[in-house]
């Protein structure tokens, strides 16, 4: 665990989970995205976790990360966000999860596992929480790639791999934004496709509207209900990963206007 707090720090600040792409660490995805420069503008406290296990991919597989309280790297990172909330007097309220690759897969699975801790997540060319379930391990050189190249279910499927993570759990679920590449073959565009049949499924909204050109000329946005719980985006030609947009991403969060 690496964790940057702003000179500033807000008085209960908000926390955002950092989650490097495999093969990266916390030191490389802290250069990663603009989001330290944002932190020291507004205040809010970023956790790098970092793993350095299976070519330092997450563990989105096993049955301790897609379960409540179960184990695997996601109560590592449920850990990581209860230290940084004590030791900061954070907000509880406000801790949401981002992530590129194999950390946006790893974002669907906090999303998924704990729901109580994350109030919205980011993926950037990710995959459904569970996708890898079943599957060995999750890295680019598995031997198995089924989840990646564009495992399907229906959404009431995929809804359900989010429930029985939890069973019993009838509170708030996290809002989520699923950003894609159409042009990525090494995580195809329909696992994007597929996280947000599976957040659609779980947040209870459809999809409503879908503008070209938002945020930018190579992308497209879906809007599931009003926005506010569920958004997609897609950009043609665009390969993996997907960059990060931070302010749309912070605006989403709501941490900046
Ligand atoms: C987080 O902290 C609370 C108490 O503040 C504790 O009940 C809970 O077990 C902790 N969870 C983890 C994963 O450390
Ligand atoms: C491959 O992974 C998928 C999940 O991504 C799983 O359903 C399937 O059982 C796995 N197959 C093998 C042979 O491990």
């Amino acid at each position: 665990m690496y964790i940057y707090v702003p000179d500033k720090v807000a008085a209960k600040p908000a926390v955002i989970v950092a989650l490097h792409p495999c093969g990266g660490n916390a030191q490389q995805w802290y250069g990663g995205t603009r989001l330290p420069s944002y932190a020291d503008k507004n205040g809010f406290i970023l956790i790098y976790a970092g793993t350095p296990n299976m070519n330092n991919c997450w563990d989105v597989q096993s049955t301790g990360s897609l379960t409540h309280g179960q184990g695997g790297d996601a109560l590592g990172i449920v850990s990581m966000v209860n230290y940084t909330l004590n030791k900061y007097s954070g907000d509880a309220s406000k801790v949401f999860v981002m992530g590129s690759s194999s950390g946006a897969m790893m974002t669907n699975v906090m999303a998924g596992s704990y729901p109580d801790v994350f109030e919205a997540g980011a993926a950037y060319s990710g995959t459904a929480h569970a996708c890898f379930a079943g599957a060995p391990s999750a890295t680019p050189m598995s031997p198995n790639q089924t989840c990646a190249q564009g495992l399907t279910h229906t959404p009431e499927q995929w809804g359900n791999f989010v429930r029985n993570s939890y069973p019993g759990y009838t509170g708030r679920r996290p809002r989520m934004m699923i950003a894609h590449g159409l042009a990525d073959t090494l995580v195809r565009p329909q696992c994007a496709r597929e996280a947000l049949k599976q957040w659609s499924n779980v947040l209870g909204v459809t999809l409503t509207k879908t503008s070209s050109g938002v945020p930018s000329s190579a992308y497209s946005q879906e809007i599931y209900g009003d926005g506010t719980k569920l958004q997609g985006f897609f950009g043609t030609g665009v390969g993996h990963t997907a960059p990060v947009n931070e302010d749309l991403m912070l605006k989403f969060f709501g941490l900046i206007a």
